[in-house]
């Protein structure tokens, strides 16, 4: 299976809803369909009516962050777990480098994840490096860091996909080079194998600057299991040509 995520950030109104009417309408009828999952995380302004309109069709609609409690307190402004899932939603992003630069702290983010999946939301779980820490070759050890810190062996695994966004792709048009990124999936699947000592290991997606044209290259690469768009999901066309490449 694979999954094609697109985060729209802080982007939408109610009648954005038309960009994905267009995307339910072709993979409505796409021959391979069947092959992958496609899940839309709108703000959270947009959730309820959204998952209502898509109940029953081919996207899926997520919460792109949700607070690290379970169900009501007072905190002003925070949206939790349980009220998410109570308006239809199915996914939930956490520790998108978005939020991390805002303060999520892995303690936090562990919270989250616990919380979402208690809430019985799917969480697709953000990890990345940035340049730094890319240019001093310390990659691997803090993709190793930050799924240690958070993801937990008593976490049911099979609600749990984890994505793959150097924080220097996001929205640059920069992409890692093929070689570098298939080793640096491998990494990542081989510390979720650690983490959750279990054969089978969880669904790794690739995200930061994907489009219709690399995603010819990213397909070379079996070990990604979907990707999560961020600009190109904003556009139908964009978003379909990035399945319709990849399958073609
Ligand atoms: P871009 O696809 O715009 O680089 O964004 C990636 C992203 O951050 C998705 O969560």
């Amino acid at each position: 299976m694979r999954y094609f995520i697109g985060n729209w950030k802080m982007f939408g109104v109610p009648k954005s809803i038309n960009i994905l009417r267009k995307i339910n309408s072709f993979c409505s009828k796409d021959k391979n369909r069947k092959k992958y999952r496609v899940i839309i995380t709108p703000p959270y302004t947009l959730i309820e009516t959204y998952s209502k309109y898509f109940q029953n069709k081919r996207i899926a609609i997520g919460s792109q962050n949700c607070y690290q409690k379970d169900q009501f307190s007072s905190n002003t402004a925070a949206v939790s777990p349980f009220m998410i899932k109570n308006v239809g939603a199915k996914f939930t992003l956490v520790g998108h480098s978005d939020n991390r630069a805002e303060g999520d702290t892995d303690k936090m983010l562990k919270d989250k994840v616990s919380y979402a999946l208690k809430n019985n939301l799917k969480v697709v779980f953000c990890i990345g490096e940035n340049k730094l820490e890319k240019k001093r070759k310390k990659t691997f050890a803090v993709l190793k860091n930050q799924l240690k810190k958070v993801l937990d062996k008593k976490f049911n695994q099979n609600n749990i996909i984890v994505a793959y966004e150097p924080i220097w792709s996001i929205g640059t048009g920069k992409i890692p080079s093929s070689v570098e990124l298939k080793k640096t999936i491998i990494h990542i699947k081989k510390q979720l194998k650690k983490i959750f000592r279990k054969k089978k290991t969880l669904p790794v997606l690739y995200g930061g600057s994907v489009d219709g044209n690399n995603v010819k290259m990213f397909k070379e690469i079996r070990e990604i299991d979907g990707f999560l768009i961020g600009g190109a999901s904003k556009s139908s066309k964009k978003f379909i040509d990035i399945i319709k490449n990849y399958y073609r």
